[in-house]
């Protein structure tokens, strides 16, 4: 679009000359000519709106129709096919913020507090002022095998590959990371050099491709491991098992993308379609992710390592904790993606119908790690439409240490949600490989955009706390949620998620709900086919239970 404004422009250009110069008393077209050419101008290099950019002139009409409408947020209500709100991104929210424009709004509430599923915190009458909190709390994550423990923030930024976003919008993520002193996941696509050249603190992410540790077969490479990982920016490494967008569903990256440079990031061959398996190939049963998890740690000498994972079957995630314990070898951080989370592209059925969803993702997770004594030495981080500072409190108070956001910072970079993140066509230069879309997006403008996103999410959050009356993030717990259940009944998150007590899964008889969970896992085997449950042993109603 750049090129045809160019193009259009001087065309008119020329027009004009030429009218003007065969029938002078035409001179006057400059006027309509003259300003839009101009402003086209102007446009093109003017570094903050990333679509006026990209389309000069008519890229306009969209700030104009902005202007148009009410100035309240506009919340973007998903729908369960009950049309129940189970959730919402406010983008409006996270462009104020990431633009530092004025986040209040006038009025009052603008949700239907009667619909069911609307959420609240419970506020104390003690109330602290958000002066008196640390605004930038820190939690340290690291168990007792690790040897450098990183402080993260509250609120970091989630797994997204470069190829799947553009290398400006990877710079401004990470050079906003540096800005604000928080976490940049690289995804599973490697560590590019827009990922280190800013400086931020990175979490290395591999994925079953192992790419930037791998042999030529796909196998994970540990020498190569060893020496990405002993970057200065890497503070923690992250072992993806899957994610709540596309569970269980490898991925395929097609030879015309696999450019020299994404050739030499990932270590795979230009020009040749690369796999993503839908498995790891360096375990194949808990145990084993135990010890691969051990040789990172030592290879990595010593950096936090972690998993991230939707919640599929329950009687994996106890096989897992039933491995740490066996083992003695312990995850430092896990990331539980919401089965609502996103992805640059998926089939929809994997995006809309497979994987546990957050919340009850989150709570399953934090009980079954402080049912097997775990959870002292394992920090949880969740995903899946953190955007606002209510949504952090939520998960925190569910279980969560620390919230990680991926499709928020896409708004904080300028991302209008234009859905096509699978097409090379975004028009922002977000999600796009095309160097004339990703000129439209300006690094140092939205670096900025994402640190104060960042900063006045984290704040907001904060200021929750103080009226709430507690002055730490781990202060918080089930008991500070509400949710309107149906038209007269609410519930607090700890009477949908009661707690179970510390170390109840450690021997029989186990809190009922997990009884099946525990007997249906092994140490050995993420899946053993050789448990058999029969309709004696576990009547059909505790079953469905499970
Ligand atoms: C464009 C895009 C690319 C992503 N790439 C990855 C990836 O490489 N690895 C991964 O674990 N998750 C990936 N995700 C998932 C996010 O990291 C995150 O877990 C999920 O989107 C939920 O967070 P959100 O609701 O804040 O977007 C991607 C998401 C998006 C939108």
């Amino acid at each position: 679009m750049r090129k045809a404004f160019i193009a259009i422009a001087a065309f008119l250009v020329t027009l004009t000359v030429l009218l003007a110069i065969t029938y002078p008393p035409l001179w006057w077209l400059f006027l309509f000519t003259g300003p839009v050419v101009i402003l086209g101008v102007y446009d093109l290099y003017q570094p903050k709106h990333s679509i006026v950019r990209n389309y000069p002139v008519v890229g306009r009409l969209r700030y104009f129709m902005e202007e148009l409408r009410p100035k309240v947020y506009q919340y973007f209500v998903e729908s369960d096919t009950n049309g129940t709100p189970y959730n919402r991104i406010n983008r409006s929210l996270i462009y104020q913020r990431a633009k530092k424009e004025n986040d209040t709004i006038p009025f009052g509430t603008q949700l239907d507090v009667y619909q069911n599923g609307y959420e609240w915190l419970s506020h104390s009458i003690a109330a602290i002022s958000h002066h008196e909190i640390d605004d930038n709390p820190r939690v340290m994550v690291g168990g007792p095998a690790c040897k450098q423990p990183y402080a993260a923030s509250i609120f970091n930024i989630s797994a997204m590959s470069f190829g799947s976003l553009s290398q400006n919008a990877i710079l401004a993520l990470n050079g906003g990371a540096k800005l604000g002193g928080f976490a940049h996941n690289t995804g599973e696509g490697g560590i590019s050099d827009y990922h280190e050249n800013p400086g931020g603190d990175l979490i290395w992410q591999i994925g079953t491709g192992y790419f930037g540790c791998r042999n030529p077969d796909g196998t994970f490479n540990g020498e190569a491991f060893a020496r990405r990982s002993k970057s200065e920016n890497v503070k923690m490494i992250e072992i993806k098992l899957s994610q709540g967008a596309k569970p269980g569903h490898g991925g395929m990256l097609p030879g015309a993308k696999v450019t020299p440079e994404v050739a030499r990031i990932r270590l795979v061959e230009e020009g040749k379609d690369v796999n993503s398996p839908p498995g790891h190939s360096a375990f194949s049963n808990p145990i084993e992710m135990c010890q691969f998890v051990q040789q990172l740690r030592d290879l990595s000498e010593g950096k936090p390592i972690g998993i991230k994972l939707c919640i599929g079957r329950r009687s994996e995630f106890f096989a897992i904790c039933k491995a740490m314990i066996e083992t003695g070898i312990y995850v430092d951080f896990i990331t539980v993606d919401g089965g609502e989370g996103g992805t640059g592209a998926a089939p929809p059925e994997f995006s809309n119908s497979v994987g546990m969803p957050l919340r009850e993702g989150v709570a399953f997770v934090y009980d079954v790690l402080q049912g097997f004594g775990l959870k002292r030495h394992i920090k949880i981080v969740a995903s899946g439409k953190v955007s606002s500072g209510f949504d952090i409190v939520k998960n925190i108070a569910l279980g969560a240490d620390l919230c990680n956001s991926a499709r928020g910072m896409m708004f904080a970079l300028g991302c209008i949600q234009a859905l096509e993140c699978n097409s090379n066509t975004c028009p922002t230069g977000v999600a796009t490989q095309d160097p004339s879309l990703m000129k439209g997006l300006v690094v140092e403008d939205k670096r900025v955009r994402v640190f104060n996103f960042h900063r006045l999410t984290v704040k907001s959050a904060i200021e929750l706390l103080g009226a709430a009356g507690l002055k730490h993030p781990s202060q918080l717990t089930r008991a500070y949620i509400n949710r309107r259940v149906s038209q007269n009944v609410m519930q607090s998150y700890l009477e949908t998620y009661p707690y179970i007590p510390e170390g109840s899964l450690l021997q029989e008889p186990y809190p009922k709900a997990f009884d099946l969970g525990m007997k249906l896992s092994r140490a050995d085997s993420f899946a053993p086919t050789d448990i058999v449950i029969t309709a004696e042993d576990y009547p059909v109603t505790k079953i469905i239970e499970h």
